[in-house]
């Protein structure tokens, strides 16, 4: 073997060969980028359908306090009493910290892997242009959504931020927080970020599982834009409704 001039005088050890003995079928599965990418289209799925109920939800805030604050309740009682308090709302939230745990390292992952192929350039400026367009969207709005993620749960789950927080009040806890404008701008912001992330997602969801019959590309293209604009438009109400006075304490 030969030693470089770093290695003289060192003992060189042998480089392990790499075991080519399979592993368990999904451990092997995500070891491709085609296993990569189904791992971000299932945990996008299951975060798709969090964001859905969870501006579903809020939306009871319409109803007045009392309805919002029970719905939070409700949520910490649910399958009770087959499963005590909160058990239930614990294993949801433990699936959701499992799914965009995952779809972060999957969307990093991907990201390494893309790079590095980069090598090899797209056939067509085009199809380099719209690729290169989309993944830079998806980063971008993902960094943002993430560290809305992280400062929302501060605001409204662990203390508040500005105001008297205040637990198991969440309409409250809302209106007080969405009332300062500069909590409601990054709410605003966020949201309008979460809305690239969702309709880009949406799409390339059916891509990444093999969903692309050509004659359900303006189906595709239609849900995308539906879902996206259902979301974005119902949780930009809610900093909207309450600068404007429509929900207030
Ligand atoms: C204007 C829009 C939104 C409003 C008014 C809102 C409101 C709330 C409230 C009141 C809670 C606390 C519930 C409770 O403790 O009972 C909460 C928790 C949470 N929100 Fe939001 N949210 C909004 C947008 C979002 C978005 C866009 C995401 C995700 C991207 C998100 C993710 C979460 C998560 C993960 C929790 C913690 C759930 C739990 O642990 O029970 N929220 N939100």
């Amino acid at each position: 073997m030969a030693a470089t001039t770093a290695d003289r005088g060192s003992t060189v050890r042998p480089i392990k060969p790499r075991s080519n003995r399979p592993g368990p079928f999904l451990v092997d599965l995500y070891r491709s980028s085609v296993g990569k990418k189904y791992v971000m289209a299932l945990t996008g799925l299951a975060i798709l359908g969090f964001v859905f109920f969870h501006m579903l939800g809020n939306l009871k805030m319409y109803l007045g306090a009392e309805d919002f604050n029970h719905y939070g309740e409700w949520l910490r009682e649910l399958l009770v009493p087959f499963v005590p308090r909160t058990v239930a709302l614990w294993l949801l939230r433990v699936g959701l910290i499992g799914a965009v745990g995952l779809h972060v390292l999957s969307a990093y992952q991907l990201t390494v892997i893309n790079r590095k192929a980069r090598a090899t350039k797209y056939q067509g400026r085009r199809d380099y242009l719209a690729a290169n367009y989309a993944s830079r969207t998806m980063r971008w709005s993902g960094v943002i959504v993430g560290l809305f993620l992280v400062w929302h749960l501060f605001d409204l789950t662990f203390t508040g931020t500005g105001y008297h927080y205040v637990r198991g009040l969440p309409y409250e806890n809302v209106a007080l927080s969405l009332g300062r404008a500069w909590n409601a701008v990054i709410y605003i912001v966020a949201n309008l970020a979460l809305g690239f992330h969702l309709f880009h997602g949406t799409w390339s969801l059916f891509q990444s599982m093999g969903w692309n019959n050509p004659r359900f590309n303006a189906w595709r293209r239609g849900f995308a834009a539906a879902f996206t604009a259902l979301v974005v438009i119902g949780n930009l109400s809610f900093p909207i409704a309450v600068l404007t006075g429509v929900v207030s304490t």
